[in-house]
């Protein structure tokens, strides 16, 4: 019997910071992924500003870079902090310049949303605000499980997730991600075989 290659999820975090909650909860996603998925990290720090005269001039090679990665994934999990009520402006940044690429890499692509605040909503506000730019980028978001990871003071001890419910909860979004981005693949192949057994 062969084997299937394991499945990739992109993880691209929202946040710059070294004690960053939301890159500690990627983090957990890589340690934490089950048997089958394998979770890498993005890196969105040294993206530019969006200018479309430098877009003219030429793409940035950090922006072809995580175009490439996110074409080569299975997967994209988008690990964020909620700023302002909404999606923080590296993250958006960073989503403007990808969407310009074409092919457009987010097109057709499976997605999942985590996120992680201090305070009781864990980035909800934020995660709705991202689902609604997912629209328009043709990203085929996963409903459910929603990972809203409020409260965390209680949950990280020196730069770690160290509770369990969430890494439960976690890779419960990164078990229904593969399997989301599985069904999306054999849509995407449906009509052929379709038209080849008519
Ligand atoms: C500019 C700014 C805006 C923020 N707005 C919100 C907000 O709307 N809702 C919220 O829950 N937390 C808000 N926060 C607090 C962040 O949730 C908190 O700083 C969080 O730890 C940032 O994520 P990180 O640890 O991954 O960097 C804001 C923080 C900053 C710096």
């Amino acid at each position: 019997m062969t084997e299937r290659a394991p499945l990739t999820i992109l993880a691209i975090a929202g946040s710059l910071r070294d004690g960053s909650l939301n890159k500690a909860a990627a983090a957990a996603a890589v340690a934490n992924a089950p048997p089958g998925i394998t979770v890498q990290l993005a890196e969105i720090g040294d993206i530019p500003l969006y200018d479309q005269d430098v877009q003219d001039a030429g793409f940035p090679a950090s922006v072809t870079e995580l175009g490439g990665r996110i074409e080569a994934a299975d997967a994209v999990l988008f690990v964020t902090p909620e700023y302002n009520y909404s999606v923080p402006g590296v993250l958006k940044n960073a989503i403007d310049w990808v969407s310009r690429l074409s092919p457009q890499p987010f097109a057709g692509k499976a997605a999942g949303i985590m996120g992680v605040s201090p305070g009781n909503l864990g980035t909800a506000r934020a995660q709705y605000h991202l689902r609604q730019i997912g629209v328009f980028l043709d990203l085929h978001f996963l409903n459910r499980p929603e990972v809203m990871i409020g409260q965390a003071g209680s949950k990280f001890e020196d730069g770690r997730l160290t509770d369990a419910d969430t890494i439960e909860r976690i890779q419960a979004l990164l078990s229904a991600l593969g399997e989301w981005s599985q069904r999306l693949d054999q849509t995407a192949e449906a009509p052929a075989g379709l038209a080849a057994a008519s």
